[in-house]
């Protein structure tokens, strides 16, 4: 199954709640996000038994991996039930999640055991006032440093963290992370700071372009450009030339990855979304809740991606285009 473009689908990426604890400025900004926000509700939300059946549908469509997101998705209730169960469609499946690891010390093991095959965990600063600065809330970013030793431990190997830098943030950070990260077998990815959504005030003078950043980590380290693992793969990647340790830059501004972008999306609220830059998507959750047969299911899901024609950022990169209302990053889940 190909898309306008011969790209196929084969990754799927299911936001299982809109809510999170942190209120990252990129992503919820904390005045936009304060205690009066409304998130969706328990009934408006996909359910479990929901969930599964469209793990089900789309790795019978060629789905080879599920990454679960949120908002924060460690913040669902019981979500490690939902990874149990999904896990038991396909042993070949890889299951993985990006959370921002304030919960993780709680959840780790259970994560494992339930069958979680791979974790990335966001954290865009080791200094605790930066840390602070970058995520919104007055959290201890021990925490999350305590969560990913805990995974660590309990069997999750090359765990990735993603960093997003904001300039004149937490650039003085960049070391401290590549450090921690090299002696603890990390792999650490720097994100461009990204347009996404409309309401994180981006502003391409915030962006720090991925090259700075190599130049930067390259007066300390000696690096060697490494292959792709897999040609959608986001991230170019780096390795050491003393042989400790890989990097990587998610250049979603500076060098986009559209012409080889297999990833289809689910809101928590249940649409289909082809691109994270879509500002609709096509509402899965009313055909689960009309009865709709798998069948009906499956065929309304290739006839939207055989007319998908997305390619947001090197558009963007080309022409300045602008989309209006953009679909939320904590909603689409990254
Ligand atoms: P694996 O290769 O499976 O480990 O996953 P990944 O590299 O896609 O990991 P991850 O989910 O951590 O993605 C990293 C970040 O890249 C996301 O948080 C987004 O910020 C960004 N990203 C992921 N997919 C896309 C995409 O399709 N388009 C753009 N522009 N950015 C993306
Ligand atoms: N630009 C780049 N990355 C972002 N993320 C969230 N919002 C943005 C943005 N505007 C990243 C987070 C996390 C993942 C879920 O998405 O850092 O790693
Ligand atoms: Fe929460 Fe992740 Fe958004 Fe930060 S980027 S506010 S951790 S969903
Ligand atoms: Fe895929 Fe859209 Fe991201 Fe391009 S901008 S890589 S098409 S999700």
């Amino acid at each position: 199954m190909n898309d306008k473009f011969g790209r196929k689908l084969e990754d799927l990426r299911i936001s299982v709640t809109d809510r999170c604890n942190f209120r990252c400025r990129y992503c919820m900004p904390e005045e936009l996000y304060g205690e009066a926000f409304e998130f969706l509700k328990k009934d408006q939300i996909l359910s479990f038994e929901e969930i599964h059946r469209l793990a089900e549908i789309f790795i019978s469509l060629g789905v080879k991996k599920i990454r679960l997101t949120g908002g924060e998705p460690l913040v669902r209730k019981d979500v490690t039930k939902l990874i149990g169960s999904i896990s038991k469609i396909n042993n070949d499946l890889d299951i993985a999640m990006t959370t921002n690891g304030y919960l993780l010390e709680k959840y780790a093991s259970d994560l494992f055991q339930v069958g979680l095959k791979r974790l990335t965990v966001s954290l865009d600063s080791l200094d605790n006032e930066v840390f602070q600065k970058m995520s919104g809330k007055k959290f201890n970013v021990d925490e999350v440093i305590k969560g990913i030793s805990k995974a660590k431990s309990e069997g999750f190997e090359n765990i990735k963290i993603n960093t997003v830098v904001r300039k004149g943030v937490n650039e003085k950070s960049i070391m401290g992370l590549v450090d921690y990260c090299r002696s603890e077998g990390h792999i650490l990815r720097f994100i461009e700071y990204m347009d996404v959504g409309t309401l994180n005030s981006w502003d391409i003078e915030n962006v720090v372009n991925s090259n700075d950043i190599l130049k930067i980590i390259s007066n300390k380290y000696k690096l060697s450009k490494i292959e792709k693992n897999y040609p959608s793969e986001t991230s170019n990647r780096f390795s050491f030339d003393d042989g400790k340790g890989e990097i990587g830059f998610i250049s979603s501004i500076s060098n986009p990855f559209c012409d080889n972008c297999t990833r289809a999306r689910i809101t928590a609220d249940g649409k289909l979304v082809t691109c994270l830059f879509a500002n609709k998507g096509m509402n899965l959750k009313s055909m689960l809740r009309s009865r709709k047969s798998n069948k009906y299911i499956i065929s309304e899901i290739i006839n939207m991606w055989k007319l998908r024609d997305d390619k947001y950022s090197l558009e963007r990169s080309k022409s300045k285009i602008k989309v209006k209302n953009k679909i939320e990053m904590f909603q689409t889940g990254g």
